[in-house]
This record gives C-alpha cells, structure tokens and sequence, in this order.
C-alpha cells in the first residue's frame, strides 16, 4: 500500500509565502456525516480547496439544507447509512481521505437508547474503516472529549486515561479502538480527533438551546444544570482547519489530537457573553440545578500542545469573537 504521507509530504505555500498551507486540492475525498454542523462546512471549504468532495449522509440529523447550495459547485451527494457496507465501500472506491463525522451525537439520547448509540458509532466506524482498508483511504475519525469523562487533571493531554461517563463517550472510544486496532493490524492511516465543543453556524448543543430560547423569550433564559458546567468552545473555522490538516500532515496518522482551545468557559458566563452579543437587557437568568443531563461532564478543557506541536495548528477565533460570528450568521 503507498504510503499516504507521501503523497501529502508535498506542501504549499501560502500567498504571503510564509506559512505552509496543506492542500486537497483536484483530490478525491469522502465527507461522512457532510449534512451535519461540522461536515457542512468541511464540504464547503474543501470545494473551495478544489477537492472533488462526495458527501455522504442519512439525514438521521443532517439537513439537505445545510449542503444543497454545494451541489452547483460540484458536491456529489450520496443519501446512505454508514451501517451499509456495500454503498460505503463503493462511495469510497476513489477518494484518497474519508473524514468520517456522520455519528448519533446527542449525549442524553444515547443514555437512553445505548444499543442505537453503539450500531450507528461502532458498526458505522467499522465499516468505514473496512472500507478504508480495501479502498487505501486515510481516515480522519472524529471522536470526541467525552472519552474522558470527568477527568481530575485539567487541562487534559492526550495520555490521560479514558473512562467515559456516558454511553456517547464509550462508543466513540470504542470507535477509536476500531481505528487502533486497523491502523496498527493493517498500516492503515488514522487520525484521531478529540473534538472539544465546537460551534459556529448551524450546530446544535448548549447555544442552539441558548438562542432558541432567548428567541422565544428574550426577557427569560432556564439554563439547564448549575450553570457551573464548564467547556472548551472551539470555532468551526479552526475546526474544519484541524480536519484538513489531519487529513494531509504526515505527521497525523496513528495519532490522537485534542481539538480545544484552552480555555475553559462556564456555561452562566457563556449565557451573559450570548446575551451581550445579541444585544439584549435585563434578561432573567435562573438555573434548574443539579446535573443538566445524564451523563454530562463537569469541565472540559484541552490541553493542545500535541496539535500545535505536531500539525501546527493554533485556534484563531476567540469565544467573543466566535459567538459574534455565530449570531451575524443568522444560521441557528
Ligand atoms: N459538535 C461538537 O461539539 C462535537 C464534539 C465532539 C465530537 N463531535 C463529533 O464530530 C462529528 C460531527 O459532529 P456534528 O456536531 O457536526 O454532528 P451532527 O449531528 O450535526 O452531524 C452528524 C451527521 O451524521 C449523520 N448521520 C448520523 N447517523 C448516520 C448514519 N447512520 N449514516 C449516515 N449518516 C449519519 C447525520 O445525519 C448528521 O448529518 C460527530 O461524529 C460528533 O460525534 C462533535
């Protein structure tokens, strides 16, 4: 099998010159779960790369919305589940990098139905991997913070022990198993993701739940839990730009990297920077107390050091200037 990180060791430079700037560009590549927040706008910004971008999606949680004014400018869209072998294996005949995001991602529901949880994260993640290995893809997999659970040291490298507290947690380490065990059983090329919080236009959690709200009610906001929860928030635009980078550093493969900001922000503070941006006064904030949710964690924050180091990656949007971003969008 060629090795991958050969055909990336080729970087180019950027229009000042000074900054390398990885590139997919005229390469084929396969966006899972493209109908999503994060895949939505990775689609976006690899069609403008120049990559030819198949995305595909079951619209469990997608919307066609988020994707359907992509498809002039050349996106190919495939409607199928990641738990469909055949379909994925053949969608993935050419490309040279499968980003694989599409996953059941709500915390509370996987508490609930554990077993749905675990068929669309772990079978899903193995067959993209099967079909990886047959297709010679790299595979950027994005797993997820929540493979920690409540760690005591924060911020949290990568070497910290995993023990997850929600059943969402378990299946992505699970996840990660699977791409450990194709990465060092086959030499395929994986890369790990430990997203943080990401956010920007289009996404769901905490600040969809915050801007609904204040939409129906800008007088009153219930924040779910103490308000004392706490998490690193990471802008989409450093998201996808981490993304692109583990898909083509040949440094990324076989590693784990923690997408996070470091910085931690409690989620009462995080309601008054919202309420702030948008311009409101005199909003009544009050807290149910107690967990938000079973299986929520306590405070996330990333320590980054590993994905500065080695991918050379440093988060531009600070949360002041995300969340501004987020409601000039008028995408929530
Ligand atoms: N948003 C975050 O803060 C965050 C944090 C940690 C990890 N992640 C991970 O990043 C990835 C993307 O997250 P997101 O916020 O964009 O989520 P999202 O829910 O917006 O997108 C997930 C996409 O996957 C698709 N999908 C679900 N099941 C599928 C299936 N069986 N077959 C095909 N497609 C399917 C959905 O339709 C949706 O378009 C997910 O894997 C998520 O677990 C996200």
């Amino acid at each position: 099998m060629e090795n991958l990180s050969s055909k990336f060791a080729l970087c180019f430079l950027s229009q000042t010159g000074e900054l390398p700037l990885e590139s997919l560009e005229n390469k084929e590549v396969v966006v899972t779960g493209a109908a999503g927040f994060m895949g939505s706008s990775l689609c976006r910004k690899l069609l403008e790369q120049g990559a030819k971008v198949t995305a595909y999606d079951n619209l469990y949680s997608g919307k066609i919305e988020f994707i359907e004014d992509l498809f002039d400018k050349g996106l190919n869209f495939i409607k199928a589940d990641i738990r469909d072998p055949t379909t994925l294996e053949k969608a993935t005949k050419n490309s040279e990098v499968i980003f694989h995001l599409a996953a059941q991602t709500s915390v509370p529901f996987s508490m609930k139905n554990p077993q749905e949880d675990c068929e669309i994260n772990v079978i899903g993640t193995l067959n993209v991997l099967e079909a990886a290995r047959k297709n010679e893809n790299r595979v950027v997999f994005a797993s997820s913070c929540a493979v920690y659970g409540n760690p005591k040291k924060k911020p949290t490298p990568e070497t910290y022990p995993t023990k997850p507290i929600a059943f969402y947690g378990l299946s992505k380490l699970l996840c990660e198993n699977c791409c450990q065990f194709h990465q060092e059983t086959y030499g395929l090329e994986v890369v790990r993701l430990r997203i943080f919080n990401a956010y920007g236009p289009n996404c769901h959690g905490v600040l969809y739940d915050f801007i609904k709200k204040l939409q129906k009610n800008p007088k009153k906001l219930e924040v779910l839990g103490t308000g004392k929860q706490s998490r690193d928030f990471v802008y989409i635009s450093d998201m996808v730009d981490i993304l692109i980078k583990a898909a083509t550093s040949p440094a990324a493969p076989g590693e784990a990297f923690n997408v996070g900001t470091g910085r931690t922000t409690d989620v009462a503070e995080l309601a008054k920077m919202l309420i702030k941006v948008m311009g409101l006064k005199n909003v009544e904030v009050s807290f149910t107390g107690g967990q938000a949710w079973e299986g929520d964690m306590d405070i996330t924050l990333a320590d980054n050091s590993k994905a500065k180091k080695m991918l050379q990656w440093k988060p531009q949007v600070s949360l002041e200037e995300g969340l501004k971003m987020l409601i000039d969008s008028e995408k929530y």
